[in-house]
């Protein structure tokens, strides 16, 4: 039999020139008339190895990386298809200490799986959830995903289970489901990496959500700057509509559930859930007033379930194998895992699922490695361009949402910034009032006129003129906009701003922070 090699056909993966090595692999191969079976898979997550090579051995895989196209001639004569022994080996990849640690339930297929196999996504316990829930009515559905405590992954952390009821119990001819594929965050790819990794699980997680609430219809909505999720989610939509497993009459049970996927509008904004839903209707990405909310009435003012791609790919598990096994997983009210994203100035960048509860410092340490310059780290912006900047002080934080919302910080969407010493952090203070300025949908005036105020008056900070009167003002400023803005942005950008101001004052030339009134 042919030996088996796995190399990711993830974006990161390939961006770090894993279809170079594919190609010399195949090339290689052909020069030593030796059959290789090349699969193409999504990625482990551990990006400072890719691109990694796998090969299958009866003791599993064992992987060999960051391989570039000139080590494959040398993989080659070390006898790496049998295992063979090579400077760039780690040995069994699922005992590679990053990997090893994690506590993989939504991403328990991606770079294991050929993500297009529909083969390979039955053969490892896929669409079992949607065959359980098949049995059981609108109202259990909701039910058992109610006790299993999900909740939304995308930022806000809202019970999912709430948001299902909500739409289940608005009449309606018509219902839909959306999922909120943006992924806008500064620092975070955990949805990118199940959309190209795991596709079906997305697929049968928003299939479950159409039956729960009778919605016959759904849309993923994916950010433009992800053409490779794009295709790979409308090759495994045909997939599922060729088996039954979407469309009508779903596996021979008289349901219904077609699914379509969206081009975003590029804009930050088109990721808050109204302004989402404006853009899929074909409209500027503007906030809508709330009341009504989505559930309620969303989508062509239908009632809609609107959540994020990591809440729906946890869906499936929790019918697969029940709503109790989420719950053993995490801490007080944050149950389960969290995909988290580790970028910027880290050794080892990458995707660690965790149960909620594991500390920054473990994240960033025993994880990380530390920074990638080998200098202290000194802030990490922790829960996307909103989310504040957290000191070495705060590195013991357990990463769940209420300990996080006691430090006036946000989880979000589980991304986390490493920055070294060599940060200005009242640099980055100006960056997010910056960031606020270039994506305010204009609608309400705090963050419309506030975020450019807000800029003028950090650079007055920075250039010192009247610099006490100018650190009041921004303090009121964040104020007004923290308690006066219609959503999201305007009302969170103060975090990334405050925190900074409050955590790191040397850099705004200011002695004792407490003598300024901050909100
Ligand atoms: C400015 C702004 C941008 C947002 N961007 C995203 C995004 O890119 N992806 C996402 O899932 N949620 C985003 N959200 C949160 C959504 O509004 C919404 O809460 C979420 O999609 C609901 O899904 P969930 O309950 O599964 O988390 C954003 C919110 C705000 C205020
Ligand atoms: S806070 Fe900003 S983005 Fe949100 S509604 Fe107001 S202007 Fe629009």
């Amino acid at each position: 039999m042919s030996p088996t090699v796995y190399i990711s056909r993830d974006s990161g993966a390939l961006s770090l020139g894993a279809e170079a090595v594919a190609t010399a692999v195949t090339a290689e191969a052909g020069k030593h008339d030796q059959n290789v079976r090349l699969v193409r898979t999504g990625s482990r997550g551990m990006y400072w190895l890719e691109p990694l090579l796998e090969v299958e051995t009866s003791e599993g895989r064992i992987g060999y990386g960051p391989v570039s196209p000139s080590d494959v001639p040398g993989l080659f004569e070390s006898r790496f298809l049998e295992a063979g022994s090579h400077p760039l080996g780690h040995g069994l990849t699922e005992s590679i200490p990053y990997l090893k640690s994690q506590e993989r339930l939504t991403f328990s297929r991606v770079g294991v799986i050929d993500p297009l196999s529909l083969e390979d996504y039955l053969a490892s316990d896929g669409y079992q959830g949607l065959k359980n829930a098949l049995t059981l009515s609108g109202e259990q559905i909701v039910k058992d995903l109610t006790e299993s405590g999900l909740r939304g992954r995308g930022g806000a952390g809202f019970p999912t289970g709430i948001k299902w009821k909500t739409a289940l119990d608005t009449p309606s001819e018509q219902k839909y489901v959306v999922c909120n594929a943006d992924e806008g965050d500064s620092g975070t790819f955990s949805d990118r990496m199940v959309m190209e990794g795991d596709p079906f699980v997305l697929i049968e997680g928003m299939t479950i959500a159409g039956l729960a609430i009778n919605a016959t219809r759904g849309y993923i909505y994916v950010r433009s700057e992800y053409p490779h999720a794009y295709r790979i989610l409308n090759q495994a939509i045909e997939k599922a509509y060729g088996s039954h497993y979407l469309g009508e009459d779903l596996r021979g049970s008289g349901r219904t559930f077609h699914l379509e996927v969206r081009r975003g509008a590029g804009s930050y904004i088109c990721g808050e859930e109204t302004a989402l839903l404006e853009s899929l209707e074909g409209k500027r990405g503007m906030i809508r007033y709330r009341p009504p909310l989505p559930a309620v009435s969303g989508l062509f003012g239908k009632p809609t379930i609107l959540n994020n791609v990591i809440s729906l790919a946890s869906v499936p598990v929790i019918f697969s194998k029940g709503s109790a096994f989420d719950k053993n997983f995490g801490v007080g009210r944050s149950r389960g895992t969290l995909p988290f994203q580790l970028s910027g100035n880290i050794k080892r960048g990458g995707l660690v699922e965790k149960a909620f509860g594991i500390t920054l410092r473990e994240l960033l340490y025993d994880f990380g490695g530390g920074s990638s310059t080998g200098r202290p780290i000194r802030a990490v912006q922790v829960g996307g361009p909103l989310g504040a900047y957290l000191p070495e002080s705060q590195f013991d934080t357990p990463l769940d949402y209420e300990a996080f919302a006691k430090i006036r910080a946000l989880l979000g969407h589980g991304g986390a910034v490493v920055f070294d010493d060599t940060v200005d952090m009242a640099r980055m203070a100006r960056f997010a009032m910056e960031f606020c300025a270039l994506e305010s949908c204009g609608k309400c005036t705090p963050c419309r006129i506030g975020s450019t105020r807000g800029v003028e008056v950090i650079d007055k900070v920075i250039q010192n003129l009247n610099r006490d009167d100018n650190l009041q003002l921004l303090g009121d400023l964040c104020d007004l906009m923290l308690n006066g803005s219609l959503c999201g942005l305007g009302g969170l950008i103060p975090y990334p701003v405050l925190s900074a101001l409050r955590h790191f004052p040397e850099d705004f030339g200011v002695a004792d922070v407490s003598k300024l009134n901050l909100p």
